[in-house]
């Protein structure tokens, strides 16, 4: 493809004498399990997000189920996330021996209060808020829920590093916020990475311990654990690329914008942002009627948009018998048929982004535009 849906690749090219650097500091001093790398990662970040406690894990996969284990959620109890999710989310909560509850989305594509409050059962323990494409989840509404029937909340923030609502970030809007740091996030490591953030102390220790095999000292267990630990290269590459986010989440929100701006008045459904809500679009996701001849069309010039996620995770063979549903999935149902992620990523040019647009207006035979337009906001 001329134009691919991510280019991580090109992110890192630019950033190549720093990522070498970064991976020199630890070859030099020398520790190459836990210790300072990942320390001064875990403070850097939670400076940056203003939380009490940053636990760095290998994965986004390993800061959920670790999560909901430290949590002690585990047989008999039900966790209520969405179906319109990487299937990690649910992957950890199956493997935390919980029975996920699967239920509807809203508009915005992440989960649905009102259905939400609908799907509450006596074994409900937990919640997980996917906060999908750098979209906040509709956090007040989860939370005011969550507190009337006693339910834990945690946040995947995986896709929404940077985003805020109210002006609070992701990270800090519940009780856990578990991020992958992916190579194709929007704070992505040159490997595996995940971290989970929280105010909560006794969580953070269980965290530290279940990470590292449950060991106090080294000779010590106080629970069984796992090995789960962030590797220091990693962390010291996350540090540095943490200088650059501002840019990096500029960028997204630039291109955005642009699209926004070109596609208005296309009989397309295009991504909103309330004003309460900074979005960092980790993915810019359209719906259209005609998603898969829309798909094609671009495709054949070179663009590849793609569908995150064609088979919802009810549809998934591995789901079968593993999971509930309450009150119907029809809206994830209906933007699996129709929802289509155009390329965004720092590097993708302005040039780029006309190309895309006018590939999309060509589809709708609507004509070229000659330059994008400047619009910066998007609502
Ligand atoms: C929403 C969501 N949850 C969980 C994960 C799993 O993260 P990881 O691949 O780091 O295990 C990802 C990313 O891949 C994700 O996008």
């Amino acid at each position: 493809m001329d134009i691919p849906i991510i280019n991580v690749k090109e992110n890192n090219a630019a950033l190549a004498e720093e990522i070498l650097a970064a991976v020199s500091r630890v070859i030099r001093h020398g520790q190459y399990i836990l210790g300072p790398s990942v320390e001064s990662f875990e403070a850097a970040v939670a400076d940056r997000l203003g939380v009490g406690h940053v636990v760095a894990v290998n994965s986004g996969t390993d800061a959920l189920w670790l999560t909901l284990k430290a949590l002690a959620i585990g047989p008999g109890d039900e966790v209520i996330t969405t179906p319109n999710t990487f299937v990690a989310t649910v992957a950890a909560i199956h493997h935390a021996g919980a029975i996920p509850c699967l239920v509807d989305v809203g508009d915005d594509e992440n989960l649905d209060p009102v259905a939400l409050a609908d799907a509450v059962g006596p074994r409900t323990r937990a919640v997980i808020a996917v906060h999908l494409r750098g979209r906040p989840a509709r956090m007040r509404e989860i939370a005011a829920i969550a507190e009337r029937n006693g339910l834990v909340v945690i946040e995947d923030a995986s896709q929404a590093f940077g985003a805020t609502l109210d002006g609070v970030p992701a990270g800090r809007l519940a009780r856990a916020g578990c991020f992958s740091l992916h190579p194709q996030k929007i704070l992505g490591a040159c490997g595996d990475a995940g971290m989970v953030t929280t105010d909560d102390g006794e969580l953070a220790a269980s965290l530290r311990l279940l990470r590292n095999h449950g060991l106090m000292t080294r000779d010590s267990v106080a629970t069984w654990g796992f090995n789960s630990r962030l590797d220091p290269l990693q962390a010291e590459i996350l540090r540095m690329k943490l200088r650059h986010i501002d840019a990096t989440i500029a960028r997204h929100r630039r291109v955005a914008a642009r699209y926004h701006a070109a596609l208005a008045g296309l009989p397309l459904r295009l991504p909103r942002e309330a004003p309460a809500e900074h979005c960092v679009y980790y993915h810019y996701s359209i719906m259209s009627d005609r998603r898969d001849a829309l798909r094609e069309f671009l495709r054949g010039r070179g663009i590849d948009a793609s569908v995150h996620y064609p088979t919802p995770i009810h549809r998934q063979p591995a789901a079968r018998g593993i999971l509930i549903g309450r009150g119907g999935v029809a809206n994830c149902e209906r933007q699996a048929c129709e929802q289509l992620s155009l390329p965004i990523y720092a590097h993708l040019t302005d040039i780029d982004v006309l190309t895309i647009v006018n590939a999309v207006r060509a589809f709708h035979r609507e004509p070229a535009l000659e330059a994008l337009p400047l619009t910066e906001r998007i609502q």
